[in-house]
């Protein structure tokens, strides 16, 4: 059994929604705990073998309690540790000039020397406060049961040495 942090803000309510959802989709084979970026500990890290990180996009970057959790983390903090990075963003073309939450949170992740194991991704709200566009929920608990196939892989020796 893995032992998974998904550690994630949300101003509006949508972004706790798809952690919650990664969370249940993963449960009953790992052991996952589900916190808010503002109540995260160095504790909750201990043991951790997969961490995902999740924000709503806001003016392109993680929040300012995601940046926040992420500065904490040590240089090579994150050596051994799985990880991936999700946002919520609305689908308007033209904000993606600005950047999206989830790609700032992965590189940071690699940068700490966390083990990338999937892209980082991003799901739909349809407006500022939300709610979460139509089947992005469904989305979020197939990638998480996709994350859990890309680790056992990555873990998994090759067949031919
Ligand atoms: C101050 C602010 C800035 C935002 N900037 C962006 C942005 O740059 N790109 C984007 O796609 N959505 C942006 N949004 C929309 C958020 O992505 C949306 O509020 C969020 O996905 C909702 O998630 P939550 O309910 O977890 O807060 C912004 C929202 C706020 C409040």
């Amino acid at each position: 059994m893995v032992k998974v942090l998904i550690v994630y803000d949300s101003t509006y309510g949508c972004t706790e929604r798809i952690a919650q959802t990664i969370g249940r989709a993963l449960d009953p084979t790992q052991q996952v705990s589900t916190v808010r970026a503002s109540d995260a500990k160095p504790e909750h890290m201990v043991g951790v073998k997969l961490l995902i990180v999740g924000s709503p996009t806001q003016g392109g970057r993680p929040t300012q309690a995601v940046q926040e959790f992420l500065k904490a983390i040590p240089e090579e903090g994150l050596l051994g540790v799985a990880v991936a990075a999700f946002d919520t963003r609305v689908p308007a073309r033209w904000v993606g000039i600005f950047g999206y939450a989830a790609e700032n949170i992965f590189d940071t992740l690699k940068k700490k020397s966390g083990i990338p194991v999937m892209p980082p991704e991003g799901f739909f709200v349809t407006g500022k406060e939300g709610p979460l566009k139509e089947g992005e929920s469904e989305r979020a608990a197939l990638w998480a049961e996709m994350l859990m196939t890309a680790m056992a892989r990555s873990g998994r020796p090759r067949a031919n040495g």
